[in-house]
């Protein structure tokens, strides 16, 4: 481990939940306390190694003594593992602690925006392949209802936009495994990193646009059309400094396969999106998922402007954009992955064909449908549990 000078290890310790902790097994990660009285001036001392037998007895005792413990930074990944084995925590509770970390190094990447560097962003992936393994493994078998379900209990922060990344990436991993009962585990967190990082370009848009949420004058939502191209470029480059040894490569991600999700994600089915008009099959596979995902989670997430739909209300505005924004065939295997919901009071709403699901809306641009039109298999009551893996 590098040397790290005062300042630097201060911002490099985050504090645990003592219950999260896993007992009676070798400890993973160096357990440390803050010796120090002053605020502002920690001081941390490790006082249970790495790679020792940790007894709950111990763990008590610690408890007893100490009134918060910490782990650094570096070993954060080993904490996250633990944690996603530990039987005694909840789904719900290792949920919001992977989330903590997913938010923690998406804000370091934007907040940084005005000294982009390749090697933050390629800093940023390894930590996030971390954070989406974990994701994979607590959500394993989850389908779209119980996800929903998870998301409304996990908190919400101010943050919405990272809020929306992850669950982005959640719906898109369960989509995929729906699909690819068998896909590689690569795949699956290369896919979910895409999920997770599918607005990166929006680091090179102005803060006014993105935090408008009016509608946009044309010059305006030119300039969002960019996004996708950015992120991409962002991707590219990482990938450079990898393969020229530059920068030292993050094993067990598809860098291309995050980079065409990032790219595609805005393409329409109809080839209306942005920004290369890609028509049907010729958008990548996951880009399609993650196109529902993003269309999904915008519309049934609590965010600080608009009112939410209920997930009936959800699928039927969905419905009326299949063929258009969204894949019939990938549409399809979402549904099949939602337990019986009863459409039997069908909304008269379709969306605006502009809709963008990741920029805030003051109010969801919900518009009325004229005529009913008939949209196959999609009638009163839907869709059970099973599942369409073709
Ligand atoms: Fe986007
Ligand atoms: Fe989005």
């Amino acid at each position: 481990m590098k040397s790290k000078n005062k300042e630097e290890s201060d911002f490099n310790f985050f504090s645990i939940h003592m219950d999260f902790v896993k007992t009676e097994i070798i400890s993973l990660y160096d357990i440390y306390i803050n010796s120090s009285i002053i605020p502002g001036r920690e001081r941390f001392v490790r006082i249970y190694p790495k790679g020792e037998y940790l007894k709950k007895s111990t763990l008590r005792e610690l408890q007893s003594k100490y009134f918060q413990l910490y782990l650094s930074e570096d070993q954060r990944t080993d904490y996250l593992k633990s944690l996603v084995g530990n039987r005694e925590v909840t789904d719900e509770e290792k949920s919001k602690v992977i989330k903590d970390s997913a938010i923690k190094y998406l804000s370091t990447l934007f907040n940084n925006k005005h000294e982009f560097k390749t090697e933050l962003l390629s800093e940023t992936i390894r930590n996030c392949r971390d954070v989406v393994e974990s994701i994979v493994d607590v959500i394993k078998d989850y389908s779209i209802n119980d996800l929903y379900e998870l998301v409304g209990k996990l908190s919400f922060h101010d943050f919405y936009t990272y809020d929306h990344s992850i669950n982005v990436a959640m719906y898109c991993i369960a989509i995929y495994r729906v699909l690819y009962k068998d896909a590689p585990k690569e795949t699956i967190v290369s896919l979910g990193l895409g999920g997770l990082l599918h607005d990166l370009g929006k680091l090179k848009l102005s803060t006014s646009i993105l935090n408008n949420p009016g509608k946009l004058t044309k010059e305006e939502f030119d300039e969002i059309k960019k996004h996708p191209g950015f992120g991409l470029q962002m991707l590219l480059e990482v990938k450079e400094s990898w393969k020229s040894g530059k920068i030292e490569r993050c094993e067990g991600v598809d860098i291309d396969l995050t980079a065409k999700i990032i790219h595609e994600h805005h393409e329409n089915f109809d080839g209306t999106g942005y920004p290369r008009q890609t028509v049907g099959n010729e958008i990548s596979i996951e880009a399609r998922i993650t196109a529902i995902a993003d269309f999904f989670d915008a519309i049934t997430t609590k965010r600080a402007y608009h009112e939410i739909l209920s997930i009936e209300q959800a699928v039927d505005v969905m419905s009326r954009s299949v063929g258009k924004k969204i894949d019939p065939q990938v549409f399809k295997v979402f549904l099949s992955n939602l337990k019986k919901i009863s459409l039997s009071a069908r909304t008269k709403f379709k969306i605006a064909d502009d809709f963008d699901p990741s920029s805030p809306h003051e109010k969801l641009p919900l518009e009325e449908v004229q005529e009913e039109k008939k949209v196959e298999n999609f009638g009163k009551i839907i869709f059970k549990d099973d599942s369409n893996s073709d």
